[in-house]
């Protein structure tokens, strides 16, 4: 899709079709509404007249006679109260228009930025928006799926200046997006260990990421006794992906001469829960929505899909994507309740449910980040049906062991639309994974599911300061939004991508 920002007059942008979010305190008599609806001869005011749009969120107006516009559709979208409608918001509504200008066969828009926010901010998620709304989740039905072929982002009054860079960043965060959600709407039996391992390498070729795939040999002769625990029941093999982003490596501005050296110190790892498959194992899950278990790999892929954005884009810092894969399932081979497994740094766990599994690779990957000598450490997993319980699908859970972290990771999300709250991690939840056999159990009881599987977390952590993101209500939509198709959503790609720049950036500010 070509993309591009313009400050041409209105009325000669021929487009197929040009989308105007409208406010609901506006009438057909103001500014842009005003000069638009005396181009169309009175269709919008018309339109008012009858009651049939208003500007309330999510309203359109789909109008075919566009009088003296160069254009030959003009959209009204409804985009409810001024205030509300931020940058990320403004984004969605680019999902959507670009959703509903794609069902009408129609192929170029000109979409209009306007909204509160400066006009780069605007047109970085209005592209990234365009970008996730038009990914169609029906991977294996034989019908089309059109694209766009262009989208003009239009200022009124002018021209907006130079935007390329945003542009370029939305594209970047929209297609990493959309990089993680194709990932997590693969069927298991495609989106296997392997294949996911094949598909971040093939994409750490591409961008030019360090990559390193474990083996189960290698995973056997090092010791990551939880990751394999939880993989022998299957008849696939786990993977542990590792990409690795230096900034401080590159020749641009190398190691030695980097004036910003003291930032090389730190390593960022991003660490995300892949089972492609999680029926339970032997403590097995209900059959009704089981199928909905192949998204259990979307913190893997958020990591995979933030690791390329972060490749594109380019941040000063060092960044490690850890992703440990596997599938979890019942066999004659597979690790059994009672069982008790000794994992990468020797801590051992009594399972006591099987189907706590996503803690046990984790921990495994945690330790892995600890001795590569992480200072930060974030994940995000579909970790568990509690945070489903108490946050739904609108928010995603984080809890942690540094405030500032925490802070920092619920800023970066809100700044896109992924909306995070925290939830306490008080030392008092742990005694509820207190085990009578070994160093820890993996499974706390009714209450406080969702702290009691990051106290778990939290126990492999160290010193390292260290956020997870529980993303089990988030990661997966069941019906289709006005902005975005059902399945995988890639929440926690944007954060974790904006997460590094924000810190990258930080830094900057501060060594200079
Ligand atoms: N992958 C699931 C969590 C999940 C459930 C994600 C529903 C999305 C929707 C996880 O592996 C799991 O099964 N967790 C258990 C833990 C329990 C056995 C302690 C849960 O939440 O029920
Ligand atoms: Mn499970
Ligand atoms: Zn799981």
């Amino acid at each position: 899709m070509e993309i591009k920002a313009t400050g041409e007059e209105i009325k000669a942008l021929g487009e197929d079709a040009l989308v105007v979010p409208v406010f609901e305190s506006e009438t057909p008599r103001d500014g842009i509404l005003g000069l638009l609806d005396a181009l169309t001869h009175g269709a919008i005011s018309e339109a008012y007249g009858s009651a049939e749009f208003d500007g309330s969120a999510d309203q359109v107006l789909f109008l075919h006679r566009t009088g003296e516009l160069s254009a030959r559709r003009l959209l009204l979208y409804g985009a409810g109260r001024r205030q509300k409608v931020t940058p990320a918001r403004l984004g969605e509504i680019a999902g959507a228009a670009a959703r509903s200008v794609l069902s009408r066969g129609l192929k170029s828009v000109g979409f209009f930025a306007r909204g509160s926010g400066g006009p780069a901010e605007l047109a970085q998620r209005i592209v990234e928006g365009a970008i996730i709304g038009q990914l169609s989740s029906a991977l294996y039905s034989q019908g089309a799926k059109p694209q766009l072929e262009s989208l003009t982002v239009v200022f009124e009054g002018g021209s907006p200046g130079r935007l390329e860079s945003a542009l370029d960043t939305g594209r970047i965060m929209g297609e990493a997006t959309n990089l993680a959600r194709a990932l997590g709407n693969e069927p298991s039996n495609i989106m296997t260990p392997s294949e996911m391992a094949r598909r971040a390498r093939e994409m750490a070729e591409r961008e030019g990421l360090k990559s390193e795939i474990l083996d189960e040999r290698e995973l056997e002769r090092r010791g990551f006794g939880a990751l394999l625990g939880v993989s022998r029941g299957s008849g696939e093999p786990p993977a542990f992906i590792v990409l690795d982003y230096c900034s401080y490596s590159d020749d641009q501005h190398g190691a030695s001469s980097d004036q910003f050296a003291p930032a090389g110190k730190e390593i960022i790892a991003l660490v995300g829960k892949a089972v492609t498959f999680d029926s339970g194992g032997i403590s097995i899950k209900p059959a009704a929505s089981m199928e909905e278990m192949k998204f259990d790999m979307c913190g893997g892929a958020a990591v995979i899909g933030a690791m390329q954005a972060i490749a594109r884009l380019k941040p000063r810092a060092r960044v490690l994507g850890i992703v440990p894969a596997c599938e979890n399932m019942p066999s004659g081979r597979s690790y059994k309740p009672g069982d008790v497994l000794t994992g990468l740094g020797g801590k051992t766990i009594e399972i006591i449910n099987t189907d706590a599994e996503g803690r046990l690779i984790l921990s495994d990957a945690i330790t892995y980040a600890v001795e590569r000598g992480a200072s930060t450490i974030v994940d995000a997993a579909t970790l568990t049906g509690a945070c489903v319980v108490a946050l739904g699908e609108i928010r995603a859970g984080v809890m942690g062991t540094d405030q500032r972290l925490i802070d920092q990771l619920i800023q970066a999300g809100e700044q896109c639309g992924e909306r995070i709250w925290q939830l306490p991690l008080d030392d008092r939840y742990g005694e509820q994974i207190s085990s009578s056999i070994a160093d820890i159990k993996n499974d706390g009881g009714r209450g406080a599911g969702a702290i009691t599987a990051a106290m778990f977390l939290k126990s492999f952590t160290g010193q390292t300061p260290w956020a997870h993101l529980d993303i089990a209500g988030t990661a997966w939509i069941n019906d289709a939004k006005s902005f975005m198709d059902k399945g995988a959503t890639g929440f926690g790609v944007r954060t974790f991508a904006n997460f590094v720049l924000e810190r990258a950036t930080a830094r900057e500010r501060q060594w200079r």
